[in-house]
């Protein structure tokens, strides 16, 4: 297809979901998976899986402590599960693998659909739509729903079905942090396209067959052209003021490290405020940062360090071609107010987790075997649990890896305390959810889950990996 011209399309933003309604304690939204259409490329239109038939779904905005109740339905071809990225959620919301929501059409207790030859699919429960029910009794910070179906994760999300859900609270408000317009929540995902316009994702095997570890799912699937808030190289225009960029890398398998071309004069134009758990303690000056899939910096640039009238971009300096380029903010020339406060100085206090008071250590070894991606060479199967931590106390988890792997783990955050048993790297600060794990380089991070008794996971989130077995499940008590 002949791709758009870069820096034509203005930024999206997602639309911000109302809920259907809301009572003393408790906001209910209500979703539907469908397909849907967008004009990505010239002349032909994308077909989409979407939240309510778009790509990016609406965002959710949710208040820290206040309930949050979403229904779930479904009017795609195939079953879906909904995952709350980051979310402090309950099993039974938390969006198991096998915690169907029926396709269309299909009846209740029956199976549709395959399941990558995976093992124990037959204990899915399939349900025409589901109630998710999150207490957000977390701190506020840039979450994200997604698909989590077993063995499919990776081609449902490539089809759009991914949203943003920001928490908020009020000590973040506090701070005086540029919102309205001035917050951009960006959804960075690279894409390919078919010659129709379609994205195109490999199909499975050269003759129908399994995925393989050697064939086009190795490095999991990468697309050659960036995509934010669903757009291909859009352009922001902008204020020449202070700007809180949320940026989420929501590929299923790319890494990035962006940065600002130009550099603002005197560098570290990227300031952190923010991790995958929200705020850090302080901020931190980058002059580029590294995200691995399902990883989120919370970053806020004064573009009132630039000339009025500059163009800058944000480019991916691990890309090339279309994959090196990602946006473009284009500063306007009008003299504006900025009424945000510089972020400095302590933001939040981040209480460090006691890695001397840790209870057990625990290791999981990522690595490939002959046909799939395994931890401490299990495959994933439902069922099978490879930890049953204690609620309340503080655990080591060391994780090491053959091979490029972005750990994450489902219930609680984490804190990195070693990488190459050295001190954290530069983008490791603050509470995480995802852990950017480099071949032969262990990382141990501390965790404590709290709060709710149950199954959860841990998985590589490159979602081929994911989906070729490379996930493992934990049983809190
Ligand atoms: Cu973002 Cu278990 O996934
Ligand atoms: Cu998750
Ligand atoms: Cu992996």
């Amino acid at each position: 297809v002949p791709l758009p011209e870069r820096y034509a399309t203005r930024l999206p933003v997602p639309p911000v979901l109302r809920p259907a309604r809301t009572d003393g304690t408790t906001d209910h939204y209500e979703i539907t998976a469908r397909p849907g259409l967008a004009r990505l490329v010239p002349g032909h239109d994308t077909a989409v899986w979407g939240y309510d038939g778009l790509f990016p779904g609406p965002t959710i905005e949710s208040r820290s402590g206040r309930r949050t109740v979403v229904t779930h339905r479904n009017e795609l071809p195939r079953p879906t599960v909904v995952h709350l990225h980051g979310g402090h959620t309950p099993q039974a919301s938390d969006g198991y693998p096998t915690d169907l929501i029926a396709p269309l059409g299909a009846t209740a207790g029956h199976h549709a659909g395959g399941t990558n030859g995976m093992p124990g699919m037959g204990r899915a429960t399939l349900r025409p739509e589901r109630v998710y029910d999150y207490p957000m009794n977390q701190r506020a910070a840039t979450l994200w729903y997604h698909d989590h179906t077993m063995g499919f994760t990776g081609p449902n999300v490539y089809r759009g079905l991914a949203g943003f859900h920001l928490v908020r609270d009020d000590e973040e408000e506090a701070l005086g942090l540029p919102r309205g317009p001035r917050e951009l929540p960006l959804m960075i995902a690279d894409r390919s396209f078919d010659a129709d316009g379609s994205f195109a994702y490999p199909a499975p095997g050269p003759h129908g067959t399994e995925p393989g570890v050697e064939g086009p799912y190795m490095n999991g699937v990468l697309g050659d052209v960036v995509l934010v808030n669903g757009a291909p190289w859009p352009v922001a225009p902008v204020d020449r003021a202070r700007h809180r960029l949320r940026i989420l890398n929501a590929s299923n398998a790319r890494r990035y490290r962006l940065e600002l071309d130009p550099q603002p004069p005197g560098g570290g134009g990227l300031l952190q405020i923010g991790s995958d758990g929200g705020l850090l303690e302080r901020p931190v000056a980058h002059d580029a940062v590294e995200l691995a899939p399902a990883e989120r910096f919370d970053v806020v640039v004064d573009f009132a360090r630039y000339p009025a009238g500059s163009r800058v971009r944000l480019v991916n300096r691990l890309g090339s071609g279309g994959t090196a380029e990602v946006m473009r903010f284009d500063i306007g020339t009008a003299r504006v107010r900025d009424d945000s406060r510089a972020p400095r100085g302590r933001l939040s206090e981040v209480a460090k987790l006691d890695p001397a008071k840790a209870v057990a250590t625990r290791t999981f070894v990522f690595q490939k075997s002959e046909k799939n991606w395994t931890i401490n060479g299990q495959e994933y199967r439902p069922g099978r649990s490879l930890a049953a931590p204690k609620l309340g106390k503080v655990e080591i988890w060391r994780f090491l890896t053959d091979f490029h792997h972005p750990v994450h783990l489902h219930l609680d955050p984490f804190q990195v305390i070693s990488r190459d048993r050295a001190a954290p790297g530069r983008f490791d600060a603050g509470w995480k959810d995802t852990v950017d794990v480099l071949p032969a380089q262990g990382v141990e991070v501390a965790v404590r889950f709290t709060d709710y008794a149950g199954r959860f996971l841990l998985h590589c989130h490159n979602l081929e990996h994911e989906d070729m077995a490379m996930m493992a499940e934990f049983v809190t008590e």
